[in-house]
């Protein structure tokens, strides 16, 4: 890690996001699986700087929470009177730090490696201030870099305050800063809110420098999509769009395959082994594992899980909070719900749902099933249709299935209830009492066959009919 010690870094997540059109606060918002400002936190803490600093104040203790389990340190900036106010309220955190980065909560996609090569020019160009620009062919919503020539820049100006000739000015400012302190504080002290707002603007620090005769210096970011900041719900969707991509080119890169990828969506956090195929339209959310040379198919959503090698998720499965050992198969259309543990070898069938439910090795549920808080030992066979009737009204209850147990179809186990291992139950049976180990458990009503029955009913019923059959051919003749 670098020396940065003398370095303090402020993020600033104190406004509302008024374009945003929304009762959440900007930085709070989602893209690429996680808060805003949570990817910028995540960002700085491999810069190695002294600390960093969030400035909050709209929803404050909301995005406190998001950030503080980072192990950042919060300003509280009350009211919000702009972006240079920010850093006045600042003052104090950032301390006797000899440099101070400065970066808007609402830019994500900025990395840690840009971070740093950021405080690498500013110190070794000994500027007061160092900034990257980004030269869009949209720059519309930014404020934008006079340059004086060469790396040096003249000013920042925000886009209402254009002249109509700077309006052809693309390079744009990422309000991402390096501030040698000394310099800084004294230009932000002679800054007024002398614009629309009346908000004390940090750009207008970058003249105040430059007319000190200070070293103002700008490098154009390399991969310009880290410098775009997310003012409106089509800057999220935009920037959501790159994080995802990142994300599948790592997942590639580790020899995962993937079937048109602008379709698949994966949360950072996800890992996928080797040799593994994720088909069109699949989600894997949260903190998901899967191992290697498991198959993904169609349209499939995992969500918090843990899948083992040669796991096959046929298309259309639903799997949240679970865990699904090696060489399992589920679906087509299968659900699993929280804390459910699919052993090795097991096969669930379209239709199933489980919830908090534990199925054996090799065990078999293959149609059209609800097992609920269920316990199911190993080679155990559910007919299509089995039901656990695992809530009362009041409670849930368990049921426990041992193993080599047949499960006729369409039987409804009153939980709580027990079937002992090698038991047997008859299909359409509703189960009330345990079924000891090797027995055979039935609870239908009998069969009754009447011989004859039917045809003496079709004879009844045709007699019934033959009046009205003659009537018609009176009519017709
Ligand atoms: C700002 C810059 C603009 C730049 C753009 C890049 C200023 C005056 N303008 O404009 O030149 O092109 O960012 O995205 O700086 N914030 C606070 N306290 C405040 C105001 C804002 O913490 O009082 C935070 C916001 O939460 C946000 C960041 O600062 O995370 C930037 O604020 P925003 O309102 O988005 O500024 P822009 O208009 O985008
Ligand atoms: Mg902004």
């Amino acid at each position: 890690m670098p020396n940065n010690k003398d370095v303090a870094i402020l993020i600033l997540a104190a406004g509302k996001g008024t374009r945003l059109k929304s009762s959440l606060a900007k930085v709070l918002h989602c893209a690429g699986g996680r808060a805003l400002v949570e990817h910028v936190v995540r960002s700085c803490a491999g810069a190695g700087a002294k600390k960093t600093i969030v400035v909050v104040g709209h929803q404050a203790e909301k995005v406190e929470e998001v950030v503080s389990p980072l192990g950042v340190e919060s300003v509280l900036q009350q009211p919000q009177n702009g972006t240079g106010h920010a850093l006045l309220v600042s003052k104090r955190a950032i301390g006797n730090a000899k440099y101070v980065v400065v970066l808007p909560g609402d830019a994500p996609l900025i990395r840690t490696e840009t971070v740093k090569a950021l405080i690498r020019k500013h110190k070794n160009g000994q500027a007061a201030a160092t900034l990257l620009t980004a030269v869009l062919a949209d720059p519309s919503g930014y404020g934008r870099i006079l340059r004086k020539g060469g790396d040096a820049v003249q000013a920042i100006i925000e886009e209402s305050q254009l002249a109509p000739e700077q309006r052809e000015l693309n390079e744009i400012n990422a309000s991402m800063y390096c501030f040698t302190t000394g310099k800084l504080w004294p230009a932000l002290a002679k800054v007024k809110p002398e614009n629309k707002h009346r908000e004390i603007y940090l750009t207008d620090a970058i003249s105040v420098l430059n007319a000190a005769g200070e070293t103002v210096l700008a490098e154009v970011a390399q991969d310009s999509r880290e410098m775009l900041g997310c003012n409106t719900r089509a800057d999220l969707a935009g920037v959501d769009r790159t994080f995802r991509d990142w994300k599948r080119e790592e997942l590639m890169r580790d020899g995962v395959t993937i079937q048109l990828p602008e379709t698949v969506m994966v949360d950072p956090d996800v890992e996928v082994g080797e040799d593994t195929i994720l088909e069109p339209c699949v989600q894997l959310l949260g903190k998901t594992k899967i191992g290697a040379r498991s198959v993904i198919k169609a349209s499939s959503v995992i969500y918090e899980s843990v899948l083992g090698d040669e796991v096959t998720v046929e298309p259309h499965c639903v799997i949240s909070q679970s865990r699904l050992d090696s060489d399992v198969v589920v679906g087509p259309f299968a659900r699993m719900r929280m804390e459910t543990h699919l052993k090795s070898g097991s096969r669930i069938g379209n239709f199933v749902e489980l919830k908090k439910s534990v199925v054996g090795e090799g065990t078999k549920a293959m149609h059209l099933a609800y097992l609920g808080d269920a316990k199911i030992g190993n080679k155990t066979n559910i007919g299509a249709g089995t039901i656990t009737c695992n809530y009362d009204g009041f409670t849930k209850n368990p049921t426990t299935i041992g193993n080599k147990v047949f499960i006729g179809s369409d039987t409804a186990l009153i939980a709580p209830v027990k079937v002992g291992d090698g038991a047997y139950v008859g299909a359409g049976s509703t189960i009330t009492d345990n079924v000891p180990a090797d027995a055979l458990g039935i609870a239908r009503g009998r069969q009754v066959n009447k011989p004859g029955w039917a045809s003496k009913k079709r004879r009844e019923l045709a007699v019934a009919q033959k009046p009205a059959k003659r009537n018609k051919q009176r009519r017709s003749n």
